[in-house]
């Protein structure tokens, strides 16, 4: 497949401070991406760059084909942003923000009223498309920012902190909308956020930034393995077994931390890899086994983890 952002060394300082140090990442059509990191790590500026509001103080980008460098206009044709803290008209109505943007995006007249009321029906705004939006609540106002990110119907989209500020029900409307614009309409998903279940719940593939620099990029369960984290288990077995299964796992497999309450053996310190081998003692040594759990580590436990490894180093 091929990857709608590409970036290779990239770097962008502001004085003496870099910002963004030799960015080398791919993103992939379809996916939602996320992007992680402390305050002030560099997603902001990341994503600048990416659409040529910024230019590069080394390396290079190709989004959607086009150098944001020198091709920003063909790129934000087809890209959507929605920026940390969105500008809305306050004065005016929701219906007229968007269609004030409609034109500054070229959207076609002809086509243009349909897609306003349509994004006013898909962000739940209908209702109250006619009051002026600075009487919207701040659920209402993201709802309407990524609505105008839409209009012009971008396939790249980039979201810098989208729930920020909002309840659990708005979040999780902005959530199910994410979803939705990316399963469902295929669109390629950038998602800054500091909200590490939400980029659990969202995302395909996540990046850790660390001043400026991309520590770790991949798969909940790839960053993981990066970070060192094992998989813990849980396994049940019959009460009269438990000492028996404890004694047995401390003496075959000696890396494992092992400890036990009435039935169930708790497990630190495994590899995905030992857990048949690891069944396959039990249960030949006629231990009754009756469930076998792994908990994954959580982005939050990677993250975390990841960060402390960063630092050791
Ligand atoms: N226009 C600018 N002028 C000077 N310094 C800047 C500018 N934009 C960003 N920076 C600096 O670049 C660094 C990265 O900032 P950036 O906004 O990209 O971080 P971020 O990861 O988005 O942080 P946050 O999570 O707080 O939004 C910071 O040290 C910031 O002060
Ligand atoms: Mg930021």
């Amino acid at each position: 497949m091929t990857p709608v952002i590409q970036t290779s060394t990239l770097t962008r300082s502001f004085g003496a401070n870099t910002a963004v140090q030799s960015l080398t990442l791919e993103v992939d059509q379809g996916e939602v991406f996320g992007f992680l990191g402390h305050n002030g790590a560099g997603k902001t500026t990341t994503i600048r760059l990416l659409n040529g509001v910024l230019a590069p103080s080394g390396g290079s980008a190709e989004v959607l084909g086009f150098s944001p460098h020198t091709d920003g206009p063909s790129i934000r044709q087809r890209t959507g942003v929605l920026t940390e803290t969105p500008a809305l008209d306050e004065r005016l109505s929701a219906r007229d923000n968007l269609s004030i943007y409609a034109d500054l995006f070229n959207v076609p007249p002809a086509a243009k009223r349909q897609r306003v009321e349509d994004l006013l029906q898909q962000f739940d705004l209908s209702d109250r498309a006619r009051e002026k939006v600075g009487g919207y609540s701040k659920g209402m106002k993201q709802r309407m920012a990524l609505a105008r990110a839409l209009l012009h119907d971008p396939e790249l989209l980039f979201l810098d902190e989208p729930t920020a500020g909002l309840d659990p029900v708005a979040a999780r409307q902005v959530h199910d909308l994410i979803l939705h614009l990316s399963r469902d309409e295929g669109r390629t998903i950038f998602l800054c956020t500091h909200n590490l279940p939400e980029a659990q719940r969202l995302c395909d593939r996540v990046g850790v930034m660390e001043h400026g620099r991309l520590i770790a990029v991949g798969k909940t369960s790839e960053l993981a393995q990066a970070a060192g984290l094992s998989v813990r288990l849980e396994i049940d077995v019959a009460q009269d077994d438990a000492s028996r299964a404890d004694a047995l796992l401390r003496e075959m497999f000696p890396q494992i931390k092992v400890s036990f309450t009435a039935g169930q053996l708790f497990l630190t310190g495994t590899r995905y890899e030992s857990i048949p081998g690891l069944i396959a003692v039990l249960a030949g040594a006629g231990i009754r086994l009756y469930r076998v759990s792994p908990q994954e580590a959580t982005l939050e436990d990677i993250y975390f983890a990841l960060h402390e490894k960063e630092a050791a180093s």
